[in-house]
């Protein structure tokens, strides 16, 4: 059989997840000196550096057995893998902003809102019963309303700097974000030892960290 395979987000959550995997004993020597390697061992195990979307893509279609991704692109991919433990870490939320002391729902025109985020800001506005056109931005989402392309923004707010340097607030908390392990269906079924031996590790090594 071959070693449990794990998808790790680039960037951001990378030095946490390192950390995690070095609390419960791991070995992350090669992790850390990939170099540009992209298959890493860790232990008896095979570590994965992917996107975000791509470490969804990889674990639902079982390429991976697990991944640790943020809530965020959980939520936006709405794919079917199991999301079995929160770890505490890349702690930010989906916040709906806009410029400084601008009323958003004030008056009838219609509403512009750019976003990474299509799917949530859609069914954000949705669930109010809002009609509003949606505009997929791939990065620097604040640029979309102080250029005039949109009237608001759907994104991701961590420290708040990025919307305060630029003029903007946020107008209304959408949801809290962190960092998730997802699990494939079938490697849960086929696995589910190896699995959760793993999940319960890490679900002690996040207490403490
Ligand atoms: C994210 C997000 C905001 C910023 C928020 O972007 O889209 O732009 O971080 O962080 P803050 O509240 O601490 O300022 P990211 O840095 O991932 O880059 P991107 O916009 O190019 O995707």
């Amino acid at each position: 059989m071959r070693a449990i395979r794990i998808a790790l987000t680039k960037g951001r959550l990378e030095k946490r997840c390192v950390e995690l995997f070095e609390a419960i004993g791991f070995d992350c020597s090669q992790l850390i000196n990939k170099g540009r390697r992209l298959i890493l061992p860790m232990n008896a195990h095979e570590v994965v550096l992917a996107k975000a979307q791509d470490v969804i893509t990889y674990v639902e279609h079982g390429a991976c057995d697990l991944g640790i991704v943020g809530k965020d692109t959980i939520v936006e991919a709405d794919s079917g893998v199991y999301e079995l433990l929160d770890l505490g870490f890349g702690k930010c939320r989906f916040a709906l902003a806009g410029p400084c002391g601008v009323d958003f729902y004030a008056g009838y025109h219609e509403r512009v809102v750019a976003s990474k985020y299509p799917a949530v800001a859609k069914h954000f506005f949705e669930q109010k019963g809002m009609d509003v056109r949606i505009i997929k931005i791939e990065g620097s989402v604040e640029l979309a309303p102080l250029l005039g392309l949109a009237h608001a923004i759907v994104d991701i707010v961590e420290t708040g700097s990025t919307l305060r340097e630029n003029g903007l607030e946020v107008i209304e908390e959408i949801m809290p974000i962190s960092a998730r392990v997802i699990v494939n269906k079938a490697s849960m079924k086929l696995r589910r030892a190896e699995i959760e031996g793993l999940l319960s590790d890490l679900a002690l090594a996040a207490q403490v960290n």
